[in-house]
């Protein structure tokens, strides 16, 4: 129980009620006045496995939401078939279920949970109308309101006992209250499931289980595998950052943040999810190119020839052609080349003006110099928010998109804007630093022509 020792008093009492109120009810109700022998135990023994087999894979799939949405629909047909007790009884076995290292408390307040949700839930399906067994083909008209109603019940309930623990435990950031409507109307959505598995139970028995269920595990591990592979997409894309930050130690997390503040900007003119994502990464490798620009020229103090000047120049087509070969990157590729682009046509490396310019790397610039600002460099500190702000306003509509600047800082001012942490500049010899920064529209490099 040592997981319980570290937890404030509130949340003991708070587990301990809850714990103790499923113990009450299942002693109470379930045990006494003889309810045990009207139980179809051979159903209520297909459900349990049921439930248990959905509480323990999900987690070998490593996807949390199934565990929670497949195993709540056991319960919610086990109303159904063997109502309040049987729901209850059903829960609590949430004990057993196979999931390694899970500690005892989260076990007792889990199966606890689901006790009581389903007790709850199953009296209000007895409450509408709904009579506990499994329904005929013709009866099942008359579960469905019933069913609803103990799922308009079972769902928040479920919900207000794990966000109270979670609030009580210190983790109230993992509650999902930004998202909280489509998170009930998915919840909604999976309950329906559980009337499903209830309603074939009269033609195919218990394999109206896995006639329901197996599909939703096809969908649910398919899903997991897309996780796993966005997983490695974002590693990748981390560690060619990681490749390019180590060419300045000014720069670490320029990528990073870079990314965060392009998507703001995507967000707040109203990009869909899939652009999104595209723009995080172009954002994460806009200055992939630079590990092309021989390090000589970043670190040389002073002006830069006209050479010089050329070869930093060519890091966006450096760029591409480094990433050149990662299809999942597609519109990345755009921002990627084209984000020392201006408005008024006097960027590189084409030379494209307002909007021959890709909606990406307008995006880009603006991000990549107001972070580039507001962060220290080898040749200067930081410079404040407001002043960095001033000067992409400044720059709006000659080197920027006014467009891309107003949702900024529209943006900046809602949700507000980490800068990076001060930085000590390291000893010589230990960390590569430049001289000079390319996305910095305050300082812009010296060129010296040689003719
Ligand atoms: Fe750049």
């Amino acid at each position: 129980m040592a997981a319980v020792r570290g937890l404030p008093w509130f949340a003991k009492v708070y587990l301990v009620l809850v714990i103790g109120a499923a113990f009450v009810l299942l002693g109470y109700s379930v045990l006494s006045g003889g309810r045990l022998d009207r139980l179809d135990w051979s159903n209520l023994m297909v459900l349990t496995l049921l439930f248990l087999v959905c509480e323990s894979v999900p987690t070998l799939l490593n996807v949390r939401q199934a565990a929670v949405s497949v195993s709540f629909s056991a319960v919610l047909a086990a109303v159904v078939l063997l109502g309040p007790e049987g729901a209850a009884l059903v829960g609590v076995t949430a004990m057993f279920s196979v999931r390694p290292g899970l500690p005892l408390v989260k076990r007792l307040f889990n199966s606890a949970q689901f006790a009581i949700c389903g007790y709850v839930a199953g009296r209000v399906y007895v409450g509408l109308g709904g009579t506990p067994g499994v329904p005929t083909i013709a009866g099942f008209d008359d579960i469905i309101v019933p069913f609803a109603g103990a799922a308009a019940v079972f769902v928040p309930l479920n919900f207000m006992l794990i966000a109270l623990v979670l609030v009580l435990t210190g983790q109230a950031d993992q509650v999902p209250l930004r998202g909280i409507v489509q998170f009930m109307v998915s919840y909604f959505g999976y309950a329906t499931f559980g009337l499903l598995i209830a309603g074939l139970w009269a033609t195919v028995n218990s394999i109206s289980a896995v006639l329901v269920l197996l599909p939703l595990f096809v969908a649910r591990w398919a899903f997991g595998q897309y996780l796993a592979q966005q997983r490695s997409y974002d590693a990748t894309i981390a560690a060619l950052c990681q490749a390019v930050e180590t060419k300045d130690y000014y720069t670490r997390g320029h990528c990073t943040r870079v990314s965060q503040a392009a998507g703001m900007i995507a967000e707040e003119i109203g990009m869909g999810s899939e652009r999104l994502r595209a723009i995080r990464y172009a954002g994460m490798l806009h200055d992939v190119g630079k590990l092309g620009v021989p390090t000589k020229v970043l670190q040389k103090d002073g002006p830069l020839s006209e050479e010089e000047y050329a070869a930093i120049q060519l890091h966006p087509m450096r760029g591409l052609e480094i990433v050149r070969g990662i299809d999942f990157l597609d519109e990345a590729f755009a921002g990627i080349m084209h984000h020392h682009e201006r408005q008024d046509g006097k960027g590189y490396p084409m030379g494209l003006a307002g909007d021959e310019i890709p909606e990406f790397a307008r995006i880009i610039a603006v991000a990549d110099a107001f972070d580039s600002m507001t962060s220290d460099r080898s040749y200067r500190n930081a410079r404040p928010r407001e002043v960095a702000m001033a000067e992409l306003r400044k720059g709006a509509g000659t080197q920027f998109d006014p467009v891309m600047v107003v949702a900024f800082i529209k943006a900046v001012d809602r949700d507000g804007w980490e800068p990076p942490r001060t930085v000590v500049a390291p000893p010589a010899d230990v960390a590569e630093t430049t001289a000079k920064d390319h996305d910095d529209p305050t300082v812009p490099i010296q060129v010296v022509s040689e003719r």
